[in-house]
């Protein structure tokens, strides 16, 4: 008769037990900052597992291209006509008119509305959805000086670290692990050769109808990473206790299957 008592007892404690474990589980929200360098496909990675998660994702990437976009938009024709109130050409022949784009950056709100049709975020300039735009060779030739700038640098990590105040979210970037979030719990840091990831690159722009070649986009992916790694601002590197994931040679499905591995690693220790 004990024994049978001792046991149902021990039986509801184990199932309080498992119970808690999994609200802890499913309540305790993280930050997972991904690193790395361009076109890895990083932000379709940090998208789908924050999709997953049910997560907020934050493609930060996407931030310093809409200052670039806003930076360039004379320039841009198609852009011209949405934002036909703004005259600000702050690239000239010698360079970028940084003493403009400072004294505009309070002018430039950039925000991310989640798109049901897409199920991932769209980004949005000055209220304005800039998604395609932000996308074209126009501004991923121009964007890495510009986010070499110390004063954008420091207005996007202030908004990036509002952003993720709540915690659950997936943050994509070069500095994320480094610089905004140095606490977040998971850090992963995503690399794949240069010829894969321009092929990658092509391919993407090829599906958007636009025209360039293997040599030029291998040349902007090689640009890109000289630049990010070797600028004075926040370089771009592995943070020390940062996972390191090459993805040249996996499939979607295996580098799913290895992330979700991580996240459940960190949810279920201590
Ligand atoms: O990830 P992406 O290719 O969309 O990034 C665009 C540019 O912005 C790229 O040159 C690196 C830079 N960037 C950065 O410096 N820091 C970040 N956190 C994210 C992107």
């Amino acid at each position: 008769m004990n024994r049978i008592i001792y046991k149902e007892g021990s039986d509801k404690l184990l199932y309080i037990c498992i119970s808690f474990t999994l609200i802890y589980v499913v309540m305790k929200k993280i930050i997972i900052a991904i690193d790395g360098v361009s076109s890895t496909g990083k932000s379709t990675m940090a998208k789908d597992l924050a999709r997953e998660l049910g997560y907020t994702y934050i493609d930060t990437g996407a931030m310093y291209r809409a200052v670039t976009l806003y930076s360039l938009h004379v320039a841009c024709a198609a852009v011209v006509q949405t934002f036909y109130s703004l005259q600000h050409g702050f690239f000239t022949s010698g360079g970028i008119d940084e003493q403009k784009l400072q004294d505009a950056m309070n002018d430039i709100d950039i925000s991310f509305r989640f798109n049901p049709e897409t199920g991932r975020p769209d980004t949005y300039l000055n209220g304005v959805k800039v998604e395609k735009e932000i996308r074209g060779m126009e501004v991923a030739n121009r964007v890495s000086p510009i986010a070499a700038l110390g004063f954008v640098r420091r207005a996007m990590v202030a908004k990036q670290q509002e952003m993720g105040k709540a915690k659950g979210i997936v943050m994509d970037g070069r500095d994320i692990g480094t610089v905004v979030f140095p606490d977040a719990e998971l850090k992963i840091y995503v690399t794949a050769s240069p010829e894969v990831r321009a092929q990658r690159r092509l391919d993407e722009l090829k599906a958007k109808g636009e025209v360039a070649s293997f040599e030029e986009v291998l040349e902007n992916v090689k640009t890109r990473d000289h630049i990010d790694m070797t600028r004075v601002e926040s370089p771009l590197r592995k943070a020390d206790d940062a996972l390191e994931l090459d993805n040249s040679h996996l499939t979607i499905a295996e580098q799913k299957a290895w992330l979700l591995e991580q996240y459940e690693k960190v949810v279920t220790s201590d």
